[in-house]
Formats: structure tokens, C-alpha cells, sequence
């Protein structure tokens, strides 16, 4: 396994693959590496000849009062654990480096970017957007590996791939969780014990309002009454952001009766560390 931080490097190698013929498929992540990430690298291998794994926590997508600074990171961990699943080539670039002095361009999903998560967190999405085209345009992969978990995150990049005709398929693998059922997220390390005992609730109001559907009830309103129950009871801790039911691609809210392949989506914050989980509601 190689470990790469310089794109025109990076692209030498892939050009050469490319003239083998060999098929790539790209994880982008931003590292502190858990199963959930393994997962998407473990189906990119079964999909694709090579496979790349992105390794940069994006400043663009941080906004100035958020964890930057404390994002977690454990390059040596990472590298490890990559080279065991398989992984060809980790791209880690520098942040200086990949953006340069007179960077000036961005891209931008408009409306699907402001709401929801980008209601709480304005210009996120825009940042999650620039620096995907930028590791397309840099990559050129057959197949991109996302996880369920940022269930918006994947909407928006499937928006702009649409748009901007990026010629490569979306995957998006199952939420990976704990045994206590909490989706696997990098930012868990930041929890405390009792925060992270009570954000299982998370994982328990998605449950809820999927059995509520499955009993019968279809109201979007009493699922998400149902879902957000049991996050007030269970996490009194945690201020809760949103809990709506949504159409799966344009996330817009249901607004009466929910359907098989709707979303309930949910975000709460325990200080300022957010935590999302979601479920495709079905019968
Ligand atoms: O989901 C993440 O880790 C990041 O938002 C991504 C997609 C790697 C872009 O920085």
C-alpha cells in the first residue's frame, strides 16, 4: 500500500492503472477510522481493481465556531488499519497544499445544501461539495463508496454529480453501529460516557418511528412524535435539531402520509458535538 500526498502524483498512478484497464473505486474520508469506514472499503475491494482511500479533514467544510481543531485524527492508526483491509493507495494531502494560496473556486448544491443539517451549519455542504469535485476531478473513479449514516451528505453529492455529469456511481453502504446500537461516527470519541450512553437514544427513536410505520401508522407527524419521544425521554442531555420524516431524494418533507422509502432523519447536539441517525422507513 502506498501512501500518497501530492495529486499529481497521485494522478500518475492512476493514469497508468487506466492504460491496464483496471477499474477504481474511492472512499473519502477525513479519517479516525472506524468499521463503518471499513465497510465501504471492504465493498469498494469486491467492486473495483484498485481502490483509494481519501484521508483529509476538509477546513472548507468546518465552520469558524466549529471542531476543527478538534476533529479527531490518527494517521498512523488509519494507515494501519487501511493496509489490512486491503486499501492500494491512502491519498492524505496537506490542507496548504491541496488548496493552495489563490484558491478561489467552489461548488455549490443550492437548495438541497440549506436545509436540515445546513440550516444548523451554513456553508457545510458547500465545503463537502468542493472538496468531493475537486477528489473526482482528481481521481477519476469508476465507483465512490458514502455510508447512510450522513444520509444528506450523500443526497447532496448525488445532486451534484447529477448536475455537474460526473462520470462515476454512487454507493451508499448501511449505517455500521456499536452493540448499543449508536451509528459509528468519528465524532463519538468526543462524547463522554453518559453522553454516549444516552445518544443510543438516537438509534432507538429511528427504530421507533420505523415500528410505528410498520404498525400502521403512516402520519409522518405521529412517527416523528414517536422518534422524538424517545430521544427526550432517553437523552434529556441532548438538544435536539431536527426529527422529520423526508422524501429520500429531495428531502423535502413528507406532509401527510409517509411511504416505503421515506427517510426519518434525526440530529441532536450534546454541547457541540452533533450526532445524526436516520432510517428508511418500511413495512
Ligand atoms: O463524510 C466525510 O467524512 C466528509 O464529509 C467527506 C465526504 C470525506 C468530505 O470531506
Amino acid at each position: 500500500m502506498l501512501v500518497i500526498g501530492e495529486a499529481t502524483q497521485l494522478r500518475e498512478m492512476i493514469s497508468y492503472w487506466r492504460k491496464e484497464g483496471d477499474s477504481i473505486g474511492l472512499v473519502p474520508t477525513m479519517g479516525f477510522l472506524h468499521e463503518g469506514h471499513l465497510s465501504l472499503v471492504s465493498a469498494a475491494r469486491k467492486q473495483n481493481k484498485k481502490v483509494i482511500v481519501s484521508i483529509f479533514v476538509n477546513p472548507l467544510q468546518f465552520g469558524p465556531n466549529e471542531d476543527f481543531d478538534t476533529y479527531p485524527r490518527n494517521a498512523e492508526r488509519d494507515v494501519e488499519l487501511l493496509d489490512k483491509a486491503g486499501c492500494d493507495v491512502i491519498f492524505m494531502p496537506d490542507a496548504r497544499t491541496f488548496y493552495g494560496n489563490s484558491f478561489q473556486s467552489h461548488v455549490e448544491v443550492e437548495n438541497l445544501s440549506k436545509i436540515l443539517i445546513g440550516e444548523f451549519r451554513p456553508g457545510h455542504f458547500r465545503g463537502v461539495t468542493t472538496v468531493c469535485a475537486k477528489l473526482f476531478n482528481i481521481v477519476m473513479p469508476d465507483r465512490v463508496y458514502f455510508g447512510q449514516k450522513d444520509f444528506q451528505q450523500v443526497a447532496v453529492i448525488r445532486q451534484m454529480v447529477h448536475d455537474l455529469n460526473f462520470p462515476l456511481e454512487i454507493n451508499m453502504l448501511p449505517i455500521v453501529r456499536e452493540p448499543s446500537g449508536l451509528a459509528m461516527s468519528s465524532r463519538n470519541a468526543l462524547l463522554t460516557s453518559e453522553q454516549k450512553q444516552q445518544a443510543t437514544a438516537l438509534s432507538a427513536a429511528v427504530k421507533t418511528g420505523n415500528e410505528t410505520f410498520e404498525n400502521g401508522v403512516h402520519d409522518a407527524r405521529l412517527i416523528e412524535a414517536a422518534a422524538r419521544k424517545v430521544i427526550e425521554q432517553h437523552a434529556p442531555g441532548f438538544t435536539i435539531a431536527y426529527v422529520v420524516v423526508v422524501d429520500a431524494k429531495t428531502l423535502s418533507l413528507v406532509l401527510d402520509k409517509a411511504k416505503d422509502s421515506d427517510v426519518l432523519l434525526v440530529e441532536a447536539y450534546a454541547d457541540k458535538v452533533r450526532l445524526y441517525d436516520n432510517i428508511v422507513l418500511s413495512n
